[in-house]
């Protein structure tokens, strides 16, 4: 089976054809960062506009790339939520128009379950694990007990950790988006030189809050105005205290559920101290960490292709009437 899917929840417009599931044929993302980067962050109305300008081309790329004909594709996958309404209702409606030309079906996808499944793209692991999702959007903590079994285990309070690293990075002016400038700064740091708080919530909840250390950062800067080797200590401090909670709830809910495996995916995955740290904590307490590759990691339509067959393959189907849902939880039934 080839699945078309589409990604455009937030400020990316993805397009890909997935076989059987877990072969990408193709994957074309353009990414908008230039769009928002003066703003310092996502602006949903260009977001949208510039869907609108890019999804046509995008599905068409991705059909060349991969050498087949829309008449080749047998279903069709598409984000219907969490994200940006303009920006999903882009995707949405690119999908229902392939579904009713084509004849073919169509399944809207949980973009949190596309990062989920990111990882069956370059590896097969078998379940349960602890799937994590970090991104500008969402800090998530899974049991994934199948394909289409997954269980909230917590989530953030307040900001995401990649919004974190974007907020920071604003602040400190280093520019968008922030999670790989506020890393490649942070190598020249020292991450033992402030200490920031780390906002563990309570012992053993597996939620996060990550408004605190923003506001640490801030009134840190206020009374130390850094210099050149200040800002490059307080980006190490600030990653590290990040780091270390991300760290320790995905080796706490592993330790609870008596898994022994973990895959973290989103933006945030993408950081080489997060991945250090994990691949360490995890080889000495027996936990495999495993992470898609940066380009999976990130948003992309082929992630969204592995949840869509899933779900086709339990015969899940929506009709055209379907709209998106900019808030949905996921894996709370
Ligand atoms: O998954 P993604 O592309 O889009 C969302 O669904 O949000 O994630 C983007 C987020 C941004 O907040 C960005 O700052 C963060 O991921 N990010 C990183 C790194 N690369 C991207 N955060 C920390 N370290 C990185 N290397
Ligand atoms: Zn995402």
């Amino acid at each position: 089976m080839i699945v078309l899917a589409i990604e455009s929840s937030c400020d990316d417009t993805g397009a890909a054809l997935i076989e059987e599931g877990r072969r990408p044929l193709s994957n074309i993302v353009s990414s908008q960062d230039e769009v928002h980067r003066k703003y310092g962050g996502v602006v949903p109305e260009l977001a949208s506009r510039r869907h609108l300008e890019n999804i046509v081309p995008v599905i068409k790329g991705a059909l060349q790339e991969a050498h087949k004909t829309l008449d080749e594709v047998d279903a069709v996958g598409v984000t219907r939520g969490p994200g940006l309404v303009g920006s999903l209702l882009v995707g949405i409606m690119a999908g229902k128009a392939v579904s009713y030309a084509k004849d073919i079906p169509m399944v809207g996808v949980n973009h949190l379950m596309g990062h989920l499944l990111a990882i069956f793209l370059e590896n097969e692991i078998p379940f349960p694990f602890i799937g994590m999702v970090a991104s500008g959007g969402h800090t998530a903590l899974y049991l994934a007990e199948g394909f289409v079994s997954f269980r909230f285990l917590g989530g953030t309070r307040d900001d995401a950790a990649g919004e974190a690293f974007d907020k920071v990075a604003k602040y400190l002016g280093l520019g968008y988006p922030g999670g790989t400038i506020i890393e490649r700064l942070a190598r020249r740091g020292d991450s033992q030189a402030i200490s920031f708080p780390r906002a563990y919530i309570a012992k053993d909840s597996l939620d996060f809050s990550f408004s605190g250390i923003k506001t640490a950062v801030v009134n840190y800067v206020r009374s130390h105005p850094p210099t050149d080797d200040g800002l490059a200590n307080i980006a190490a401090s600030f990653q590290e205290a990040v780091v270390d909670v991300l760290v320790d709830k995905i080796i706490w809910a592993a330790q609870r559920y008596k898994v022994d495996r973990a895959v973290v995916s989103g933006g945030v995955a993408c950081n080489g101290r997060l991945r250090e740290r994990l691949n360490q904590r995890g080889e000495e307490l027996g936990i495999r960490a495993y992470f898609p590759s940066p380009h999976l990691c990130r948003d992309n339509a082929a992630m969204i292709g592995v949840a869509g067959y899933h779900l086709l393959k339990e015969g899940r189907r929506d009709g055209l009437d379907i709209g998106a849902l900019s808030r949905w939880l996921f894996g709370r039934e």
